[in-house]
């Protein structure tokens, strides 16, 4: 049996912790291929509250293995609390060698970086993320694999630290990093992480040689994608579907399906243009309502109504041939439901997504509405439950993006689920 990817299609936040870990049940292997611990996935079943930001979300069910793939970025210290917390073994979780290092400096040039931007700061989780991507792609990052080996990290870190204390010092006027102590944490990251890392790739081949099904699960949304999404505000990976191959390394055969996961309505953290965001008490009310906070740094999340126009351009860029709509239930009792269908740009109505930041902050939304339904959708598992109002905006956000709707999220919890059509054969 074949891989499914769950990805968000948004900009993050969407739910996709919860549906993983609904459909990891029937998966042999949970595989996250992008981002670090900036992602933040609340998992909530029979067995409590989860909050996941580096291990996949597939944990709660014993029979699972779960992976890292080598296109994470991984913080150790943020990974060996979250093994700790959840008494994972290496027969249930495992690092790639080829993962990069998110280093204490790397966290610490995050902040001054951010610092620095001033008004034009992107927002980020202060993780680390960006900085070891960049060391990623300049082929001067530390991966994972070179944890086994103590002795030889510790002979060419004193040559990396100084590099970034100067950096870190001179252009930013922060406080250096420590290199005994860096070095001190790698030896205790080797004996502790050891028999966690290992070649995952071949672990995600062997299980779909053997007719398993694979889970790819992704962190972030499209459009903080670095290709595809609304760049410069954006993460440092690619979590489209493209991502999940380079940072898996596994072929696109290999697929059953690319769902992807949507919010009924949209939200964002941090800077960047965001067309159809609810500003002052009305969003307010909605970010109260529905606890709309972030899982990772604690921020309020933006609030806007659920933008069509953004939502077709990602299932184009992914290929989605499923979609998943999460937190259903928020939208209970709302008098309006407004869906942005178009964008009026430079005193033209597109239905293109503008590619560039900055002609999207021009876009102004055009909305369609439906009415609200008084109904509740919380905890429904049936599609004969939902009422007659829900189902007209569900066959709304249909018609929009142009890609059938298959499961329905109406709760946190991982029982709240809705399943129109299997997504997993
Ligand atoms: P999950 O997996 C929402 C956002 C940050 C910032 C931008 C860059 O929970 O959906 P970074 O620290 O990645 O360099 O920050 O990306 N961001 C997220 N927003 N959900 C996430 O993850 C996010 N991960 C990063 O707020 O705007
Ligand atoms: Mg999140």
């Amino acid at each position: 049996m074949p891989a499914y990817a769950v990805i968000g299609a948004q900009w993050g936040d969407e739910g996709k912790g919860k549906i993983i870990d609904f459909l990891a049940e029937k998966a042999a292997i949970i595989a996250r291929y992008s981002g670090g611990n900036n992602a933040g996935h609340t998992v909530i079943n029979d067995a409590g509250t989860f909050k996941l930001h580096l291990v996949p979300s597939g944990i709660c069910w014993p029979h699972t293995m779960n992976v890292i793939g080598n296109g994470v970025v991984v913080d150790p210290e943020v990974l060996l609390k979250e093994i700790g917390e959840n008494n994972l073994d290496p027969s249930r979780l495992a690092v790639s060698d080829r993962a990069h290092l998110i280093m204490p400096y790397h966290v610490v040039l995050d902040r001054l970086e951010e610092a620095k931007r001033g008004d034009a700061a992107i927002g980020t989780t202060g993780r680390g993320v960006g900085p070891a991507y960049v060391d990623k792609v300049a082929r001067q990052g530390l991966r994972v694999g070179e944890l086994l080996d103590p002795e030889e990290l510790a002979l060419r870190l004193p040559e990396i630290v100084a590099f970034k204390n100067e950096i870190i010092t001179k252009i930013y006027g922060g406080n250096p990093v420590d290199i005994e102590d860096i070095i001190a944490l790698t030896k205790k990251w080797a004996t502790e992480l050891a028999e966690y890392i290992r070649p995952v790739e071949n672990l995600v081949a062997d299980a779909l040689d053997n007719g398993e099904n694979v889970i790819v699960e992704g962190a972030q949304g499209a459009l903080l994608d670095l290709d595809h999404g609304t760049y410069p505000y954006v993460t440092s990976s690619n979590p489209t579907v493209g991502g999940t191959l380079t940072g898996l390394g596994m072929g696109p055969r290999s697929y059953g399906g690319v769902a992807g996961v949507f919010k009924a309505y949209c939200t964002r953290v941090g800077a960047g243009p965001f067309p159809t965001e609810i500003h002052g008490a009305e969003g307010d009310r909605i970010r109260e309502m529905a606890g709309e906070f972030g899982v990772t740094t604690g921020r309020a999340r933006r609030i806007g109504w659920f933008d069509g126009v953004a939502a077709k351009y990602s299932a184009r860029v992914n290929g989605f041939d499923g979609l998943i709509v999460t937190r259903l239930d928020t939208l209970d009792g709302w008098d309006e439901i407004k869906i942005c269908v178009a964008y009026e740009l430079d005193g033209k109505r597109t239905d293109q997504f503008p590619i560039d930041a900055a002609r999207l902050e021009r876009a102004k939304p055009i909305y369609e509405s439906v009415p609200g339904w008084t109904e509740s959708t919380r905890s429904i598992t049936k599609p004969s439950q939902i009422n007659d109002g829900a189902k007209a905006y569900l066959n709304k956000l249909e018609e929009v993006i142009g890609v059938p709707i298959k499961i329905v999220s109406t709760g946190p919890h991982r029982d709240e689920t809705l399943v129109i059509e299997d997504l997993i054969g």
